[in-house]
């Protein structure tokens, strides 16, 4: 199996340019199931979660095409599959957009469970609600949830989530998007990748308002037309580069990313010794003295976000004082990753929520296992900021979300490599 090896201990310098959105990516793109023509989604990460989507929608009938590089061209019009390959369907997460997605076009849908990064158990029963609350008749057995329409067939209805639930708003965007008469949601998702999901099914043609705030209203319509629609940058992928100078030094320029969805990692990463310039587009990170303790507790968007949980703790481990870091949205997620970076020579002792990070001289390098996407990127962090050689183990976890990651390293100054066995 492929690994990283890193030699660390040198700070980071440049420029280096952020992706599309992950998990803006893996939503539109079964959206595209809902259009009657041609979709040209630009800003498409190339990214192993990405790539297994289209296989997914290519065996399903859509036509897909590349004409140049992070674009993609898809036309779901011959689409009659409403059985996504399972074997297909188990190896991520965001597969279970397509029940949604095919809900909304088909009326009905059979798909495998997900699989994907499983740092903690990732109930869907919000959506399952959602679905019924929809008209759906859901059998969900322990393989697949199979929808058709109910007895009173589908329609629009007032949903309220019993949490904010990222992936449950996102299915019911794209299964209300087609149905007739009004959806609202109540304690909906507001992260960027709601928001940029309502843009493209908008720019088809779909009535959604309120993304971004805790209720989304969609007026369902009779069809959605082709268009053009571009992703928005990946704040978790800015976020990881921004946390990799933290820990390791340097001075960096983070280009192409919307500042506004940065706020929360900025501010925090500012509080612990980095210094940050908010331009337009792009944020400049400087990381020269000492750092400080932090308090941390993760929270929905627009709080500090989960998916940077593991990230800033290895700042916090390097760190004067001890920091407090709280998980409020998946209480196990401490267990992908504080071991292995114990095995490098930080402290780190858990309490059911919060970890207390007790800082450290420095790292040092050690052989660590990714035991999920955003656990691997924390080790990758702390290969660089360590000194001696660090090799990083299960690196298929990080390359699920991170486009180029070495490539991107490598060019500000990182001595980082991918090894084949
Ligand atoms: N939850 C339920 N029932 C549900 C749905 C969620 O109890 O039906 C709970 C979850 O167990 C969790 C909380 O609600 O405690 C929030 O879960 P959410 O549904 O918001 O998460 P998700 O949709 O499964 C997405 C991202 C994750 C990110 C979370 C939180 C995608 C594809 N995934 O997951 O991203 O951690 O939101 O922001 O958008 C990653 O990119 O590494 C990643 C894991």
């Amino acid at each position: 199996m492929a690994r990283y090896e890193i030699h660390g201990g040198k700070p980071l310098n440049g420029t280096v340019t952020i992706s599309g959105a992950k998990n803006a990516a893996v939503a539109i793109l079964p959206a595209a199931l809902l259009v009657s023509g041609k979709c040209r989604i630009e800003n498409v990460p190339n990214i192993s979660d990405v790539r297994i989507l289209m296989s997914i929608l290519d065996r399903m009938g859509a036509k897909i095409v590349s004409p140049e590089r992070n674009v993609v061209e898809i036309d779901c019009s011959e689409v009659q599959c409403t059985e996504p390959d399972a074997d297909l369907v188990k190896k991520m997460r965001a597969s279970y957009y397509l029940m949604g997605a095919l809900l909304g076009r088909f009326g009905k849908a059979h798909v495998a469970l997900p699989g994907g990064c499983n740092f903690a158990s990732r109930p869907i029963d919000q959506h399952i609600k959602g679905f019924e609350a929809l008209g759906a008749a859901v059998d969900e057995t322990e393989e697949y949830v199979a929808l058709e329409p109910g007895e009173d067939g589908l329609h629009g209805q007032r949903i309220c989530l019993d949490m904010a639930s990222v992936g449950a708003t996102v299915n019911i965007m794209l299964a209300a998007c087609l149905i007739p008469g009004q959806t609202i949601i109540e304690t909906a998702a507001k992260e960027p990748h709601i928001v940029d999901l309502a843009n493209f099914l908008n720019t088809m043609g779909a009535r959604i308002s309120g993304a971004g705030t805790d209720t989304i209203k969609i007026r369902g319509v009779n069809s959605l037309q082709g268009g053009t629609y571009a992703i928005i940058p990946d704040q978790i992928e800015a976020g990881t580069y921004m946390a990799a100078v933290t820990a390791a030094g340097g001075n960096v320029l983070v280009q192409n990313v919307i500042p506004k969805h940065m706020d929360c990692i900025t501010s925090k990463l500012a509080e612990m010794g980095a210094k940050v310039i908010n331009y337009d587009d792009s944020i400049r990170i400087i990381r020269n003295g000492p750092l400080r303790k932090a308090v941390v507790k993760t929270r929905p968007y627009p709080g500090f976000p989960t998916d940077m949980q593991a990230q800033v703790c290895v700042c916090m481990a390097l760190a004067n004082g001890v920091s407090r870091l709280t998980e409020s949205v998946y209480e196990t997620r401490f267990f992908g990753y504080c071991t292995e970076l114990e095995s490098m020579g930080a402290s780190i002792k858990i309490n059911g929520k919060t970890a207390m990070v007790t800082g450290v001289e420095g790292l040092h390098g050690a052989t660590v296992c990714a035991h999920d996407l955003r656990a691997g990127a924390a080790l990758v962090i702390a290969g660089l900021a360590a000194e001696g050689v660090t090799y990083v183990e299960h690196i298929h976890f990080i390359e699920r979300g991170y486009e180029h990651l070495v490539r991107k390293m490598t060019a500000l100054g990182a001595d980082i490599r991918r090894i084949e066995d």
